[in-house]
This record gives structure tokens, C-alpha cells and sequence, in this order.
């Protein structure tokens, strides 16, 4: 009787505690927004105010960019009235909110949503609030795809994101939150939607303890540093939706994917009756965290001599903070479950007993960590397991959920890794990782581009150098940017890497009236393209003539030399397959070029993601063999060499005539400073287009383009993304996919199906060996690109025979003379078919040859990949 009236008046008093923290906590401040309209929207049991709404207490910066809708939604359906809407900014914005001084959840969404003329798979930007840098050289597809493929195995298939909700406290003294988003140089940002939620000051007042430390800890001064949330694991349990966490509006994933052994853990079939032993508590996660469990599996051993582990990936150098919440829901004991907590493989606690520490049965508890991450790690493990020390009854460990929160590192959040190649020089790590994941997006090949560069002058100099054994003075003046040499220091730079100095032809100036004229002032109408370095726009530029003009960022600084170099560059370059320039602007530090309008667009809108009309089997090979000429031309056409670098299908363009010309070549992709293209993500393995060798042995060669148009040949052939992080694991690299089922000669299997009866079965062999051949593993192994040019030309052959026959006229004599020709060919080392455009091309400024002619060079492998091909 006695003890029942005390548990009552405990449960008395509990409950005016915790009905006084709740009608406390529910007056906590929310400001939740819609980007990029002007309507309301009630999702997870909010409604979210348009952020172009009046009277939603929110202040845009102004131009306030551009208000977007999308028609296709992939994502979670309960998100879709939220994330249909996004705005869209290419100059920098800020979201301005009026706030009390207090702590704030800071969350930002992002839904890579579909738009006519904007590309988020190109969008790059960064983020700051309260100064606070929450991002940089931010793209959230990327970052969504690489959460994808963090997602372990069994979860992969399931629940992969298709958005991105980025999670950031912050403590606020000057009464305003001030989010700012600015573009990457001539990118543009986009953002869904954003949260500022009070959180109030008992969600961290709690002291830390510094893992591997003497048992050091103490309050961690978290208001002046700011934190993102990396993982909130409802450990044993469902995952846990915003509108179940209504105080503070949170997310809590499921844990079993990152569990490296599952097994390790049980979870217990207990209906735990949970309730908060301090009222403060309330806030720190709700009671569905700690009902449900995970639980040391008992193996039926009287030693458990394993752990249950959990895997997470997480950024190195920095510091991070673990916060566990532990619940006991069986034993009615101290003594009963006594354990070990290892962080990072270090030991945080050891004789822990939650009973003991929680003060009874069925009450929350929680205990934080804080953990320095070494710059060569990113993954933190969480174990727990026996404690062999304990003389306890029982060493089962327990756990209800797991959060893990990034320190700032001197008011920065982002993400920023650097390594040190065999050059001693620090370059982006996250750059290369960047490149092997999101290939397909354009901004990556920009920044690839600023890496190959430094190599080859690098090596370039250094060659010069060695020749004169002069000091390596150069190597500053390169790390730091052209901007730091004049304008003729630069043009000198570039002529001795290319030993080329013949006359230049810049094609015509326009002036900045014409270009104004011709674009309706920069009409966002016209804009036919969107990329790293800025905007493309559609404008008549004389009677009846198309132009595509494209414009720099105006605010870049740094653009003038690569400007220089790019029309350099490519007034040297004239050819069929090549796009070509007609002219630039360079008044009022605008930067414009001009070149010749291409009608039907780049040659990946004809593949797919859009309603234009499958291309026919010999159309895509008719393209293919244009962009392999315009290829060939560069690397054989002057005496070094160009080689292209960015070789992917949204680089190939098609005329009205459907012939393809190549665009973007040269050097004129110096993209960002070494500085900026850090690029934030996790490591990776996948490859897109680019060149695996040239990332191990940093030499580049043609070898490269070759390996990349091999991409672009499987891309044709099976008309889907090069990196599809949607789907199963195995199919997200395309080039892995493709060669899979080429190795098995079953390329047909993962055709385009709208090329179904249009093809040579003969033909698409040819076509997949090719391929095949450039993506072999060795540079030296890959053929060049007089001969895969040679051999889609056979390929287009094979096709027009089967046509033709198909159409009742049966041609086997072709095909004999094909091969007989072949080896002609292949004996002499020269080609027939580029000679024919060299003709156009005779406006080349340099007209000498390099006498060891890739095509003899290639000469041997040719042939040995002839009698492969076999007969
Ligand atoms: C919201 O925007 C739409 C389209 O821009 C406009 O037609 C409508 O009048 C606006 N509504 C309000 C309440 O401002
Ligand atoms: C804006 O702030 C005022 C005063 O704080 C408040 O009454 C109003 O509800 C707020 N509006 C929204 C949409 O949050
Ligand atoms: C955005 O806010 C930051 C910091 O308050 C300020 O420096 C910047 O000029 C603002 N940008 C715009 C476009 O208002
Ligand atoms: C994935 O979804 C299918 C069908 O809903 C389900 O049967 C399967 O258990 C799920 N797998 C995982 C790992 O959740
Ligand atoms: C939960 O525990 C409280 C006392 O702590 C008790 O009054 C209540 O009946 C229990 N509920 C269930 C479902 O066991
Ligand atoms: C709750 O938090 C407040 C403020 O941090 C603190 O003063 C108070 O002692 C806490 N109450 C309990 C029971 O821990
Ligand atoms: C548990 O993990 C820690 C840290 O990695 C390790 O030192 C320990 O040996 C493991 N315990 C068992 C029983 O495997
Ligand atoms: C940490 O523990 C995990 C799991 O036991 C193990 O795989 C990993 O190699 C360990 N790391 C270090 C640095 O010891
Ligand atoms: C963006 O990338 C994803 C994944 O590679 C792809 O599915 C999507 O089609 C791309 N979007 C555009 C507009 O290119």
C-alpha cells in the first residue's frame, strides 16, 4: 500500500512535470517555409508559409532569383506539396528571420527537382548562416547519390533518398538568423525549403566526456561553435517522422542498416512503458526512442565475446559529438546488464550499467561523447559489448538510439578534404571522389579539367625547368590562380605547354549592345544551357543567324585569363565536328563568347530524360562517328595535341542536320581556383566518364577521351544516366553495368528497347567491342580515335548492309571488301575517312604534324584487336 502510494504520487508528480515542460516546450517558435511560391502547404502536420508570401515574418534578399515548379515528382509522396516548389538563384540570396536570441534547429531541404533550363545535377553553391559556413561547393544531387550508395546493402533497393534535409544548430545572439546562399562561380543554388525551430537551452547543457582522454569532459560550448546533425538512429526501432517528434520536429532514422553485424543485436519483444524521469528530458528525444531497443544478442555462450557495432561514415578532421540514449526495459536491478562503450575503437565507458545510472526501470537516459576524428579516417564506429572486468550477472550492452552531431572547426562545417599527391602539392581529395561519383553532372568535369590542367603544367614546367635548370619559381604562381599572373604572363604560360604561336584569329568582337540586342538583355527565356561557368543563351547575331552566347559569371574575377585562353584556344580550332566560335564580347568586364547555334541541342537530350524522338541505330552511329572525327581532329590535328578532357554526351551537340559537332574543348574549362573545388562528399569508387588511370598515374594522355567516349558509346547504345544512383547498386555506374554484359557478348540485354528491330545484330557487336576496348583497364591498351573512328565507320557499314538487305537487296560483297580493307588500313597505319574533313579544317593555324602519328604508334594493338574481333 505504501509502495504503491509512493509510485503514485511519483507518477503524480511526473506528470505535472512533464504536462508543465510540455505546455512549455509546445510554445517553442517554428518558422517553416516553402521556397519559391507564394502558397501555403500542410505536410508532416505543419503548414509551411511560401516563403513569397507577405506576412510570413521571413526576408528575402533581393533579386530574390526565380520562383520554380516541377510537374515530375519521384520522392516521398508526402513531401511532394512541399518540394515542388524550390527557388532557384543564380547571384547570391538571403533568407532573413527575426528570431529571439535562443538555440535554433536550422534545416534545410533539398529536392533536385526538374526545370526547364536549370540542371541541379550542374548546381553548385555554398551556405552560411550567422556567418556560420554550413557548405561549400554544395550540390545535392551528388550529395544525395552518395548517401544512396553509403545506404548498406539490404536498405539500398528499398529506401534510398530521392532528397537531402541537412540539420544545423545554432545559437543566436544578434536576433536574426541570416541564411545565405551563394552560387559557385557561374553556377546557380536552388533550395525546397527551410526550418528554423527554437530549441531552447536543455537539449545540450549537458557536459561531455572526451573519449580516449584521461576521463576529461565538461560543458561544451556549443553556442559558439554550431553543429550538424549526421545521423539520428532510432536504434531497435521504426524510423521516427517529424510529426512524431512534435517538440522539436526531428528525424530518426532506423539503425539496422548501419549495424555491421545485425545479428550482434536483438531486438526484445517488450512493450516498454516509458516515461521521462526529468522533465528536461522531453526534449531530448521522444519516448518512441526509448521503447524500442537493441539488445546484446544472447548467443547461448556464457562469454559473449563480440560486440554490436554500428558503421558510420562521417567527415575526418573533425570533432564530433556521440550522444546515446539508453532506456533499461527488463531489468528491475542495478548489476543486471553492465557493459562497454568503445567510440573510434576507444574505449568511452567501461562497468556502464544503465539501471544504475538512469535510476530505475522504463527511464530515459542519455550520455554524451565527444570524439576528434584524425584527418585519415571516416568512419566511426560505435560498438558496445562485454565488459570482462564486471563480475555482473549479466554483460548484455543496450542501446535505444544514436546520435552524432559535427562540431564546427573555427566557424566552418563544410566539408573540405586534402590530400598530398606524389607532388607534394595539396589538392582536393573530394575533387577526384567527386569526379568517380557524379561524372555525369558537368560542374565535376570543370573542376576535373582544373586538376588535369595543374598536372600538365605542372609536368610541363617542370620539363621546362629541368631544361633550364632554372629554379621552380613557377609553382605559386600556378597553385594561386592565373589571377595572380598579367595578362601576357598568362598568354605565355600557355603558348610554351602548347608550343604553339601561329596568328591568332579571335572572330569578331561584338559589343556589348549587340549582345544585349540579340539576347533581349539576358532574357532567362533564352537561356538554352546553364553551367559551371555561367549561363548559354539563344540570340539572333546577325540576319537570320543563331548564335549561342555564353556568358561568364559577371561577378567572377578570376575569368579573364581562362576568357583569354578560350578564345585563343579555340580560334586555332576549326573543324566539321567541332562547334565552332563566331565571336566574343569582353566590354565592361562582361566575358562572352559566341558560337555557332546549335539546333537540336546536346546529343543526351536525344537519349533520354526528355519527350524529344528515340534516335534511330544508324542515326546514333552517324553521331558517333561525327564526334569521333571532331576528336581525332583535336588530338592528331596540331602538333602536340589537344586533348578534350570533358568528353561525355551533353558535350556532343547536334545541328539542325543532326552532325554532331564536339563543345566545351581545349582549355577553356580552367573552372574555379585550386582553392574552390573542394566539393564536399564522402569516399567513393564509381566512375562516370572519367579515366581511372590518369587518377592513379596522374598522366594524362588521349588515352582518357578515349576512355570516356567509350562511355558515351554504351551510353548511346543503352540510353540511361553513366551514374544512376537510383538504381540497384550494381547498375548505378553504367560503364561497370555495360561492361558486364559486353564481356558476356549480351550487350542487347540492357539495350535502349526503342532500338527493338532498328539494329544489325552484327553491328551492335562491333559497336559493344569498340567500347569495350576503350575502356580498357591500361591506357596503352585502348585503342586511339583514328581507330575507334575506323571501326565505327565499319560498324555504320554493317548496319547499311543489314538495311539494305532487310530491304531486299542482299549485299554480302561488302563486307568481304570491308575486311580486306581493313588490313590494308591497319598494315599502312593511315585512315581514310578523317582526311576528308582535314579539308575544312584547313584554316588550322598550325599545319605540321606529328610525325609519330598516333595512328602508327596504335598500330600494333590495332591489329592484335582486329583478331579479337575475329571473324
Ligand atoms: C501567388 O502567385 C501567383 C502566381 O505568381 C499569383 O497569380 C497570385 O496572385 C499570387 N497570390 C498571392 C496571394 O499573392
Ligand atoms: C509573424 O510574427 C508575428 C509576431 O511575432 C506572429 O504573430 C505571426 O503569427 C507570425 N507569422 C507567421 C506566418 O509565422
Ligand atoms: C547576405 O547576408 C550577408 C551577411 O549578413 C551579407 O554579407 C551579404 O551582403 C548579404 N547578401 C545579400 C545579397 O543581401
Ligand atoms: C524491401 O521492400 C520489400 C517489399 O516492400 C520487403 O519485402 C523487404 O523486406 C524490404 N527489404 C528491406 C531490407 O527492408
Ligand atoms: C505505465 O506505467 C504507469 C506507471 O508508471 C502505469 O500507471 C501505466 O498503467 C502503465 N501502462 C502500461 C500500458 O503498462
Ligand atoms: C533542467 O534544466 C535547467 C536549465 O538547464 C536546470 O536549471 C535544471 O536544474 C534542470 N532540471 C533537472 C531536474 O535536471
Ligand atoms: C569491441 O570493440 C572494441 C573496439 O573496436 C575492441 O577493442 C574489442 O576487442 C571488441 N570486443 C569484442 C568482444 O570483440
Ligand atoms: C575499429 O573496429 C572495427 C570493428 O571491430 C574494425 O573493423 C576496425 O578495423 C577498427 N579500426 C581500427 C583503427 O582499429
Ligand atoms: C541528374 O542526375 C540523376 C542521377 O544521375 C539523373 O537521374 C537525372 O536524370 C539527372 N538530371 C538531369 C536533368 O540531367
Amino acid at each position: 500500500m505504501k509502495g504503491y502510494f509512493r509510485g503514485g504520487l511519483g507518477l503524480l508528480l511526473h506528470l505535472i512535470f512533464f504536462m508543465f515542460a510540455f505546455s512549455v516546450e509546445a510554445q517553442k517558435l517554428s518558422f517553416v517555409i516553402n521556397c519559391g511560391t507564394n502558397s501555403s502547404v500542410n505536410v508532416d502536420g505543419r503548414s509551411w508559409t511560401g516563403d513569397a508570401a507577405a506576412g510570413n515574418n521571413v526576408t528575402l534578399s533581393s533579386p530574390a532569383g526565380i520562383e520554380a515548379s516541377t510537374s515530375v515528382f519521384n520522392g516521398d509522396r508526402v513531401y511532394e506539396p512541399l518540394y515542388r516548389t524550390a527557388r532557384i538563384f543564380s547571384g547570391s540570396l538571403n533568407y532573413t528571420f527575426q528570431v529571439p536570441n535562443e538555440n535554433y534547429f536550422l534545416r534545410l531541404h533539398f529536392y533536385p527537382l526538374v526545370v526547364d533550363g536549370y540542371n541541379v545535377n550542374e548546381s553548385f553553391f555554398s551556405v552560411e548562416a550567422n556567418g556560420l559556413r554550413l557548405v561549400s561547393e554544395f550540390n545535392a544531387p551528388g550529395e544525395i547519390a552518395d548517401k544512396n550508395q553509403n545506404l548498406p546493402g539490404s536498405e539500398a533497393a528499398n529506401s534510398s533518398y530521392s532528397y537531402l534535409l541537412k540539420e544545423y544548430f545554432l545559437s543566436v545572439e544578434s536576433n536574426v538568423v541570416v541564411v545565405s546562399f551563394v552560387p559557385s562561380k557561374g553556377s546557380f543554388g536552388f533550395v525546397s525549403a527551410i526550418e528554423v525551430v527554437e530549441v531552447g537551452d536543455r537539449l545540450f547543457d549537458d557536459s561531455v566526456r572526451r573519449v580516449g582522454g584521461n576521463g576529461g569532459g565538461g560543458a561544451l560550448d556549443l553556442g559558439k561553435r554550431g553543429m550538424e546533425t549526421m545521423y539520428r538512429l532510432n536504434v531497435g526501432g521504426p524510423s521516427i517522422r517529424p510529426s512524431h517528434d512534435s517538440l522539436l520536429w526531428r528525424t530518426w532514422a532506423m539503425d539496422s542498416g548501419y549495424m555491421i553485424n545485425a545479428d550482434a543485436g536483438t531486438v526484445p519483444n517488450t512493450k516498454a512503458n516509458v516515461t521521462y524521469a526529468n522533465p528536461n528530458d522531453t526534449v531530448v528525444a521522444p519516448l518512441a526512442v526509448y521503447e524500442s531497443v537493441r539488445v546484446l544478442t544472447n548467443a547461448g555462450v556464457m562469454e559473449k565475446r563480440f560486440n554490436m557495432s554500428w558503421k558510420l561514415e562521417v567527415h575526418p578532421g573533425f570533432e564530433y559529438m556521440v550522444r546515446l540514449h539508453f532506456c533499461e526495459v527488463v531489468f528491475d536491478n542495478a548489476n543486471q546488464r553492465v557493459f562497454r562503450i568503445f567510440i573510434d575503437n576507444k574505449t568511452a565507458a567501461d562497468n556502464f550499467d544503465v539501471y544504475a545510472r538512469a535510476g530505475g526501470l522504463n527511464k530515459p537516459y542519455h550520455e554524451d561523447y565527444l570524439d576528434s576524428m584524425s584527418s585519415s579516417s571516416n568512419t566511426l564506429w560505435i560498438q558496445l559489448g562485454p565488459d570482462p572486468t564486471t563480475g555482473s550477472a549479466g554483460t548484455d550492452a543496450i542501446l535505444n538510439g544514436l546520435e552524432v552531431f559535427k562540431l564546427s572547426r573555427s566557424g566552418n562545417l563544410a566539408y573540405v578534404e586534402t590530400y598530398t599527391n606524389v607532388n607534394g602539392k595539396k589538392a582536393s581529395k573530394s575533387l577526384i571522389l567527386w569526379i568517380g561519383i557524379g561524372a555525369g553532372i558537368a560542374s565535376i568535369a570543370i573542376l576535373a579539367a582544373t586538376w588535369v590542367l595543374v598536372f600538365w603544367f605542372c609536368k610541363k614546367k617542370r620539363e621546362e625547368n629541368n631544361a633550364k635548370k632554372g629554379p621552380p619559381g613557377w609553382r605559386p604562381l600556378f597553385l594561386h590562380g592565373f589571377s595572380t599572373a598579367n595578362a601576357k604572363g598568362s598568354s605565355t604560360n600557355y603558348q610554351n605547354t602548347n608550343g604553339q604561336n601561329g596568328t591568332i584569329r579571335t572572330g569578331r568582337r561584338f559589343t556589348l549592345a549587340e549582345i544585349r540586342s540579340a539576347t533581349n538583355n539576358f532574357d532567362e527565356s533564352l537561356v538554352i544551357g546553364v553551367g559551371g561557368f555561367g549561363k548559354v543563351f539563344k540570340g539572333e547575331i546577325g540576319e537570320g543567324v543563331l548564335g549561342a552566347i555564353k556568358r561568364a559569371n559577371p561577378q567572377s574575377q578570376q575569368g579573364l585569363k581562362e576568357f583569354e585562353t578560350e578564345i585563343e584556344m579555340l580560334s586555332k580550332l576549326r573543324h566539321r565536328h567541332l562547334v565552332s566560335l563566331i565571336g566574343f564580347c569582353d566590354e565592361q568586364n562582361e566575358m562572352i563568347l559566341v558560337y555557332e547555334y546549335m539546333a537540336n541541342g546536346t546529343l543526351r537530350s536525344h537519349l533520354f530524360g526528355s519527350d524529344l524522338p528515340p534516335l534511330s541505330w544508324r542515326q546514333r552511329l552517324e553521331i558517333c562517328i561525327g564526334a569521333a572525327r571532331g576528336l581525332h581532329y583535336l588530338h592528331t590535328g596540331s602538333d602536340r595535341g589537344i586533348i578534350h578532357r570533358d568528353v561525355k554526351t551533353t558535350n556532343i551537340l547536334l545541328d539542325e542536320d543532326f552532325v554532331a559537332k564536339m563543345a566545351d574543348f581545349g582549355l577553356s574549362k580552367t573552372g574555379p581556383s585550386l582553392e574552390h573545388t573542394h566539393v564536399s562528399t564522402a569516399v567513393k569508387g564509381s566512375f562516370g566518364y572519367l579515366d581511372p588511370e590518369y587518377f592513379r598515374r596522374e598522366q594524362l594522355t588521349e588515352k582518357s577521351d578515349i576512355y570516356s567516349f567509350g562511355v558515351v558509346l554504351f551510353e548511346t547504345v543503352c540510353a540511361r544516366a553513366v551514374i544512376n544512383p537510383t538504381l540497384p547498386r550494381e547498375q548505378i555506374n553504367l560503364a561497370e553495368w555495360a561492361m558486364r554484359w559486353q564481356r558476356e557478348s549480351s550487350l542487347e540485354r540492357i539495350l535502349d528497347p526503342t532500338l527493338r528491330g532498328d539494329y544489325s545484330p552484327e553491328s551492335l557487336m562491333k559497336f559493344g567491342e569498340i567500347a569495350e576496348k576503350c575502356l580498357a583497364e591500361e591506357g596503352k591498351s585502348r585503342p586511339t580515335m583514328g581507330e575507334v573512328l575506323w571501326h565505327l565507320e565499319y560498324v555504320l557499314l554493317l548496319q547499311d548492309t543489314w538495311l539494305r538487305s532487310n530491304a531486299g537487296e542482299e549485299d554480302t560483297v561488302a563486307s568481304t571488301t570491308l575486311d580486306e580493307s581493313m588490313h590494308t588500313i591497319d598494315e599502312t597505319g593511315h585512315e581514310p575517312v578523317v582526311e576528308s574533313d582535314d579539308a575544312e579544317s584547313s584554316s588550322k593555324t598550325d599545319e605540321s604534324r606529328d610525325p609519330l602519328d598516333p595512328m602508327v604508334v596504335g598500330a600494333d594493338e590495332f591489329s592484335q584487336m582486329l583478331k579479337q574481333q575475329g571473324r
